[in-house]
């Protein structure tokens, strides 16, 4: 039975979705179907295709009243939108369905964890959430909430943690059979850490553990974890609200974390040995992720940064994009990220460059467009002392532009979009040590009309950025202080 409040938001979003133009969306990025999008919920594979769903406002291209919306997909890249998934219609969850997971029951049916809010405002204004999680069943399409909701609340929670940051569940089947899920809690210290459950069945949940603390090291409440096995070791990502940047890791404010570590199933603690960011450039956050019937794990995040929404004007008809789905692997100890393999069935026109020697700027003949997908290979010119600064201008004309530039003598990638045609100064640039020796360096880029990823050095760093110049600035050019010589490999992508 789907609420009065679910139907609604479903005749609105049919309705008002018509008034978007393709080409005033991302091509292949999805982005919201209208209204408001964050994170990412539910990535799952399920009867033969990737779902996901997200925190979704239908109503205005702000936060507000969370519902679920839903998309699915076959190859990551060219989505199809489904009917919103989950509204707030219950006494508890009145005021917010917000983030989760997804996974199929055995009976074939597809089980949603999400967490329910309660808000009870103050009369000075401010506010005191409640949150639980809670459970929703469905045949892909509708589903329906379960009637001993919530499953999971005060009592199921350790002593002194807080109730009012208690979110954001990612389930997973362990390899005997359990139903396992990871939690973002708050604990007494201010800080946060993540509570690992477990269930026979998934309806039944049970504290197992406290898997992972964080002391006030990296920020403070950890928003929207994921927990799993790659390539021999465990990985946590996980979101920190309010970091402090550590040298060139964590400027994000709203971060992202990865620890890369060892599980031990029978206590249910990790142990960390490495932590990095996820991303490195200025949007992208609650990354979730999804096992694919071939033993990818591929993740996605919110292209977007908290501190930063005002950077897309409010009469906007839409706001919030996901990020390139991206392939995960372990190298070094380090996590790497690559774009899904499908994207190289979207290049077309292939233009190539060998040992282009160069100093101040140049164009070269067939480089330019707003959905491209280029490999760079930087080293300097033969003969010559090592350059000052390389720079990758594009989204650029007579007045725009949004550059990625590398010092080789500090060894910093930044990306800028300060000239991107955005009115406020708000958060414009980021910038990341990377690995280079003697002024080398790779870089792929991919821009998708309203955004940039970087993906350093075959995926070892990605830098991801928005930017939301109008689509007429399609100009790219090269910039060299000094004599870089350069591979440039460049692909229109074409849906
Ligand atoms: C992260 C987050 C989650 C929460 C959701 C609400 O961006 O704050 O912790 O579930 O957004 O929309």
């Amino acid at each position: 039975m789907t609420s009065q409040t679910l139907r609604e938001a479903r005749k609105y979003e049919e309705a008002s979705e018509k008034m978007i133009k393709q080409e005033e969306r991302p091509d292949f990025h999805l982005s919201v179907r209208t209204g408001w999008m964050n994170d990412p919920n539910g990535f799952s594979y399920y009867n033969g295709q990737y779902h996901l769903f997200y925190q979704y406002n239908p109503y205005a291209p702000r936060w507000d009243s969370m519902h679920w919306g839903h998309a699915v997909t076959k190859d990551f890249l060219h989505w199809d939108y489904l009917p919103a998934a989950l509204a707030p219609d219950e006494a508890y969850d009145r005021d917010g369905c917000f983030s989760g997971s997804a996974l199929t029951l055995p009976d074939g049916r597809q089980l949603l964890m999400y967490t329910g809010v309660l808000r009870e405002r103050k009369e000075n204004g401010e506010h005191c959430d409640t949150q639980t999680q809670c459970l929703a069943v469905g045949d892909g399409v509708d589903y329906e909430k379960c009637a001993g909701n919530p499953v999971l609340e005060k009592n199921d929670i350790p002593e002194g943690s807080s109730v009012h940051d208690f979110r954001d569940p990612k389930m997973w089947q362990a390899e005997d059979g359990t139903y396992c899920c990871v939690v973002g809690n708050r604990p007494a210290d201010g800080s946060g850490q993540i509570l690992l459950y477990t269930s026979p069945d998934g309806f039944q949940w049970k504290f197992k553990s406290v898997l992972a603390a964080n002391n006030n090291r990296f920020g403070k409440m950890w928003e929207c974890p994921d927990f799993f096995r790659l390539d021999g070791k465990w990985v946590l990502l996980t979101s920190p609200q309010d970091m402090l940047p550590e040298g060139f890791e964590y400027h994000n404010g709203n971060g992202t974390l990865c620890l890369i570590g060892e599980y031990d199933e029978e206590t249910g603690k990790f142990t960390e040995q490495h932590n990095q960011a996820i991303d490195y450039g200025i949007d992208f956050y609650a990354p979730q992720t999804v096992l694919t019937p071939d033993g990818r794990r591929v993740m996605i995040g919110w292209m977007q940064n908290w501190d930063a929404c005002s950077l897309r004007s409010p009469e906007e008809k839409w706001f919030g994009q996901m990020s390139l789905p991206r392939e995960l692997f372990l190298k070094g100890g380090r996590l790497y990220q690559r774009p899904v393999r499908e994207l190289d069935e979207m290049r077309r026109n292939k233009v190539e460059y060998h040992n282009v020697t160069f100093s101040d700027v140049i164009s070269l003949n067939g480089i330019r467009g707003r959905k491209v997908d280029m490999e760079l290979t930087l080293r300097p010119a033969e003969g010559e002392k090592l350059y000052q600064k390389f720079a990758l201008r594009f989204a650029q004309d007579e007045k725009y532009q949004t550059a990625v530039s590398f010092r080789p003598r500090e060894s910093v990638l930044k990306v800028d979009r300060k000239f991107s045609g955005s009115r406020r100064a708000i958060i414009h640039q980021r910038r990341s040590l990377v690995n280079s020796t003697n002024g080398e360096l790779k870089l792929r880029v991919i821009l998708d009309r309203f955004s940039v990823e970087v993906f350093v050095n075959d995926g070892e760093q990605v830098m991801t950025a928005t930017m939301y110049t109008d689509q007429s600035a399609d100009g790219i050019s090269f910039f060299a202080d000094g004599t870089v010589n350069m591979d440039v490999v460049k692909y229109d992508l074409v849906s």
